[in-house]
This record gives C-alpha cells, structure tokens and sequence, in this order.
C-alpha cells in the first residue's frame, strides 16, 4: 500500500505541540475561543508563567527505581493526579466528550463533565464511570435538584460546584461571535474561516456541531441552546455560602467548590462542607489580573490542607507542573486547555497522548527529584523565588 511519506506522524511530544496543531486544524474563531482569556489576559499569562519561575532542585545518584503516581480524588482511585477539567460545548471534535471520557477511562483516570457539555451524561458515565458532573449556579433550586437527580441517576461519582465567572464582556483579543445554531446561515456567515479547515469540516459529516446544552433539562427534553443557557445563568441571583451548603446537603455526596483563590473562601468552603475545592481563576476567564492559582496554594493549603482535598487548576502544561503543584499542596490537578487541543488535534487518541505526556513528565521529575511517590512531595523540592507567593484573604486568626 502507498503510504505518504510526508503524512505527519498522529502523535505529538508536548501540549505545546498539540496546541500548534490544534491552532492549525480549527476554524480561527474556534481556536480562539479555546486560548482566550478575559480583558488584557493578565491572568491568563500569569497561570503558565508562574510555573516557569519555580524551579527543582534534582538528585544525581540514589534514584527509585519504580515511581508511584496513583492517589485519590473525591474517593475515585485515579492511576495519576491528573484530571479532565470541566470545559463546555467541546465541539472541537465530533466525538467531543465521548472522546474525552474514553480517552480519560483508558488512562485511569476521572473526567469533570460540564453543565453546558454537548453530549448527553448518560453517555459520557457510559464511557468513564469516574464521571464528575460540574454545576454552575443557574435557574431555580427545582431545576438544579432535577439536575442533580439526572446526574445522579447516571452514576455520576461527585458534584462540582463553579461560581467563579465575572461575565467580562471586553476581551482585548475580541471575543468571536460563535453561532447559536450551526444552519445553513451561519455556515454561509462562516464559510471564509471554515473553507480554510475542509478537514475540521469534514469530521462532522455525520451531525453539525451540537451547540445545545443536553444536561440542563430531564432525560429525553429537548435541552436549550448554548445562548439559552447562558441567559438563565446570567438571570440567576448569585449563590450566598448558605446556597453552597443547600447543595452540598442536597447532592449528599462528594461536593467540590471550584474557583478558590482566598484562604478566606477555603475556610468557609470547608464550614459549607464539601470534600474537595479547587484552587483556580477559570482558567484566567474570572477577574483580570487575579493571581496564578500556583501562587495562591501555599497559603491556602497551610489553612485547610487538613480538612479537605486540595486540586489545582489554570496553567498545567506538562507533567513537572503537576509535581510543583503537588510540592505545593495539592492533592491532584485538573487539565484544561491541554486536552482541548489534543481533542482538536488527534480525538481521543490525542487525549490519550496528552495524559501521556502528563505521565511522562510527572515520573521524570519523581526520578530526578529521588521521590518514589506522589504523595512525598514537599516544598522542599522545590526552587521558590523571593516574592512569588500571594496570600489573599488570610484571616487574623490564622496569622496570628
Ligand atoms: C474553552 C473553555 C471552556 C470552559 N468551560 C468551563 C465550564 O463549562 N465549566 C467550568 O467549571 N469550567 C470551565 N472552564 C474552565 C476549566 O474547567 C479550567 O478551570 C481551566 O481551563 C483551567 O485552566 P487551563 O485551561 O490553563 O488548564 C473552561 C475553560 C475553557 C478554556
């Protein structure tokens, strides 16, 4: 058989690589929704570039020979600290967050489905029992309750709860205007971007990309459109900690509170009584000029690291990010942008590829470092500059 020998080998090397190929594959508008954050992106350069500035400290002899990288989050065993962050519509790919949740399900490890995911969760439990369901804070108690018994229902393992979202309308990199239906209309509208990605096009020969929210309605109801969900969200008032509580008690399982920055809210997460928080800004889509959530975590750790299970995200790239995380305080992590380009990139062989390169890294950096677990990682081991941790929030008491 011919086989083309310019034909580019499936597989990639790093996230930065997957992000190129994503960045070539995808219609401009669709990839910039994937990169962007809100205002001047502030936050958004500070959540990579904060891990640039810690550094280790490698052994030369006196390695172990076998690593262990398995632990536990919200009582799931997972084969590495690492996990699939919930992120909406991943209409990248036809196969979308299917792919996601096999490509997570072979790797060992636990998936966050979104409330404004495209496929139902019926389906994505299907293809990974580790299913998290994210809920944002939107429409009435009655609807968040049917949420939650659907989910539920679906053998979902735990809830997580997002509330970190400022709505920021000025984005300096112009939001693109994504299409509430993808019709005849809008694919005229688009027609200059997408005739240049014919490849991207032609995956979703079998179904245009589903841009309506399946999981916000009872199994079998048609679900609202992205724009339709959006709008009930912004209409919802804000939840008080006693509404973090109502829900907490109202799932009546593992509960995880997304978006802490403040040791403040971590202490109040823990009084509201969830299992887990994460540590993060939304990926540099909350307030601009919020600080990395690596520079957050010492302060945050030191106050509840006892009490309840630490998970990071914003920024994670490569597998030593995830050591300095752990050094730091966490317990695990969650990806993001990472598996979004390799789901553009390759589908769920590409998230595959990307938890590989996660597992790679975190084990090199355990060799070189002389730690035989995840579960030994200190500050210690670490190189941290004069100046680069932020306490926000922290409480008298807990300075004096
Ligand atoms: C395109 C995109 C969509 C997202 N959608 C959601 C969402 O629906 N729910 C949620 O809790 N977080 C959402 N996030 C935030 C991610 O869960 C995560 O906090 C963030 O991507 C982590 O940063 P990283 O991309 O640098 O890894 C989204 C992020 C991106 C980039």
């Amino acid at each position: 058989m011919f086989k083309n020998p310019w034909a580019q080998n499936p597989w990639f090397e790093s996230v930065a690589e997957a992000q190129r190929r994503a960045k070539k594959k995808l219609p401009a508008s669709v990839y910039a929704a994937l990169v962007a954050g809100s205002e001047r992106g502030l936050t958004l350069d500070d959540n990579t570039g904060a891990f640039g500035e810690l550094g280790f400290a490698p052994h030369v002899v006196g390695h172990p020979a076998e690593r262990n990288l398995a632990t536990t989050v919200m009582g799931q065993p997972i084969s590495l600290p690492v996990i699939i962050s919930p992120t909406g519509v991943q209409a990248v790919h036809p196969d979308g967050e299917i792919a996601v949740a096999r490509a997570a399900a072979a790797r060992g490890t636990a998936v966050g489905l979104s409330s404004f995911a495209s496929k139902p969760i019926e389906e994505v439990t299907a293809a990974n029992p580790q299913t998290f369901y994210q809920m944002y804070w939107t429409g009435t108690k009655d609807q968040m309750v049917s949420r939650m018994d659907r989910a539920r229902a679906a053998g979902a393992k735990g809830l997580i709860v997002t509330t970190d979202w400022s709505f920021s309308m000025g984005r300096d990199w112009g939001s693109p205007e994504i299409p509430e239906k993808v019709n005849l209309k809008a694919a005229i509208r688009l027609a200059p971007e997408v005739a240049l990605k014919p490849r991207w096009l032609a995956s979703f020969a079998r179904d245009l990309p589903d841009l309506t929210a399946p999981n916000l309605v009872p199994v079998g109801e048609k679900g609202p459109t992205f724009f339709g969900a959006y709008y009930e969200w912004m209409k919802t008032p804000p939840p008080t900690w006693d509404d973090i509580k109502w829900i907490t008690t109202e799932w009546g399982g593992p509960v995880m509170l997304k978006g802490i920055c403040r040791v403040d809210d971590a202490l109040r997460a823990v009084d509201a009584g969830v299992t887990a928080i994460s540590v993060s800004n939304h990926g540099g889509n909350n307030l601009d000029g919020t600080p990395a959530p690596i520079r957050v975590l010492p302060s945050i750790a030191t106050a509840v690291g006892e009490h309840v299970e630490i998970v990071l995200d914003g920024g994670i790239r490569r597998g030593s990010d995830v050591v300095k995380a752990l050094a730091l305080g966490a317990r695990a992590v969650m990806i993001g942008r990472a598996y979004l380009w390799g789901l553009s990139a390759n589908g769920q062989a590409g998230v595959e590829n990307v938890l590989d390169i996660m597992r790679g890294g975190i084990d090199s950096a355990l060799l070189g470092l002389s730690v035989p677990s995840v579960h030994d990682l200190r500050p210690e081991h670490l190189v941290i500059p004069p100046g680069f941790v932020r306490e926000l929030g922290v409480p008298a008491t807990v300075l004096s």
